[in-house]
């Protein structure tokens, strides 16, 4: 592919990967870009390199802007795979570039290459490289996504490079948000920014606040932003930003996720009910299957809501093995501002909601007490009761909603 220029002398020199579809355990249906950057000045300098299966294309794309002997820096903003897994081939190419990175990522970086002949500068927050026209300004941005991760700041471009911060899992020809709404849709492009910070960045709410805060504070005039994934911002550059803020500070629709697995399809026959009292509320209702469902879609279909209702059938005394690899995924990503409740049936002793009951009280999500179950199969006074347990859930989850408006 040939490269795209997104500022005078700046250009996008990446790869589109538009068959991956399990990025690391996150299901990728549409594909992403390995997404890094050329700037061409009296200092040429590369932003990042491309996933290691990727230096061909990456490189070839490069060479349709220059000859890479001709790099002078590469800056290396995060050191995981999809985006320096390629550095060592890069660096075969440009042996005498001078490496900037964190001193986190120097360091990890010499457990996935032997860095002894390079040139490497550890970098901080404010640090300043001049590299002739423009001068590029690193800030740290540690556990967004990695300790070692920063950003980029291009001064006289107004241009933000943000590495995995406001990227999306596109895999696409259009390389700007313009671009992509106007071929695909802006619900598209948002739904791809909600599902990707849910299912990498759900644990860092805090962090991601104090981070923008200390960007606004630092009042960077930003015109473009340029993530390492997907399209870059140029149209609407700070609504990523927006999006984040709100998310990390708890905002989502009013709208319950009903996540559920089955055996005998008993737990399965009480969503329906269920579904229908919180509907009969006014609430938005999702119902999961999550056998038939991939995990990070789960993931994203409870973040976009605002409780959360888990059914599983009791088994030999335990919860439902899917159910509990959901549960994991969950606790990993430290989910906060959420409602819940739990539901589900079994035949000689239960035991699935009292732990699901456990793992909510352990995440320090709001609960609703008490959970509903059934011996065997509903009967028709089960579904009634089914019924009034989804109303009295959604009306718990409509006041507890009130606080996040
Ligand atoms: Fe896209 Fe944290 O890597």
């Amino acid at each position: 592919m040939k490269a795209v220029q997104i500022k005078p002398d700046i250009y996008w020199v990446g790869a589109i990967d538009w068959a991956v579809r399990d990025f690391h355990g996150y299901v990728t249906p549409h594909g992403t870009t390995y997404n890094n950057y050329l700037i061409i000045d009296r200092d040429v300098t590369l932003l990042d390199t491309v996933k290691y299966d990727f230096a061909e294309v990456g490189i070839a794309t490069l060479k349709s802007v220059i000859d890479p002997k001709e790099i002078k820096n590469i800056i290396v903003n995060h050191i995981e795979n999809d985006h320096m897994g390629a550095l060592g081939a890069y660096m075969e190419l440009c042996p005498d570039a001078t490496i900037y990175t964190t001193k986190r990522g120097h360091q990890g970086m010499q457990r996935f290459f032997d860095t002894s002949r390079w040139k490497v500068r550890e970098v901080k927050t404010g640090d300043e490289l001049n590299i002739g026209k423009h001068t590029l300004m690193f800030i740290e941005t540690p556990m967004l996504h990695w300790p070692d991760s920063m950003m980029t700041y291009v001064k006289e471009a107004r241009l933000l490079i943000s590495q995995d911060a406001f990227g999306q899992h596109l895999a696409t020809t259009a390389r700007f948000d313009d671009e992509f709404v106007e071929c695909a849709s802006h619900a598209e492009l948002e739904n791809a920014v909600i599902d990707y910070y849910a299912n990498i960045l759900m644990p860092f709410g805090k962090l991601i606040k104090s981070k923008i805060k200390q960007l606004q504070e630092m009042e960077l005039d930003i015109e473009m932003i340029a993530p390492d994934h997907g399209v870059i911002w140029r149209k609407e550059p700070m609504r990523p930003v927006e999006m984040y803020l709100d998310m990390a500070e708890g905002k989502t629709n009013l709208r319950v996720a009903i996540i559920y697995d089955t055996m005998w399809h008993s737990t399965e026959i009480l969503t329906q009910p269920i579904m229908q009292g919180v509907r009969d509320e006014g609430v938005d209702c999702q119902v999961i299957k999550l056998r038939a469902t991939p995990m990070s879609v789960a993931i994203t279909e409870f973040w976009k809501s605002r409780g959360l209702l888990v059914g599983s059938p009791t088994l030999n005394n335990e919860v439902f093995p899917s159910v509990a690899e959901f549960i994991t995924h969950l606790r990993g990503l430290r989910p906060t501002n959420r409602i819940a409740a739990a539901f589900g049936s079994y035949g000689w002793g239960g035991g699935a909601v009292k732990w699901l009951y456990e793992q909510f009280k352990a995440m320090k999500l709001e609960v609703v007490e008490p959970g509903f179950q059934v011996q065997y199969r509903p009967q028709m006074e089960d579904m009634d009761q089914a019924y009034e347990f989804g109303r009295q859930f959604a009306r718990a989850v409509k006041e507890y909603h009130k606080n996040f408006q």
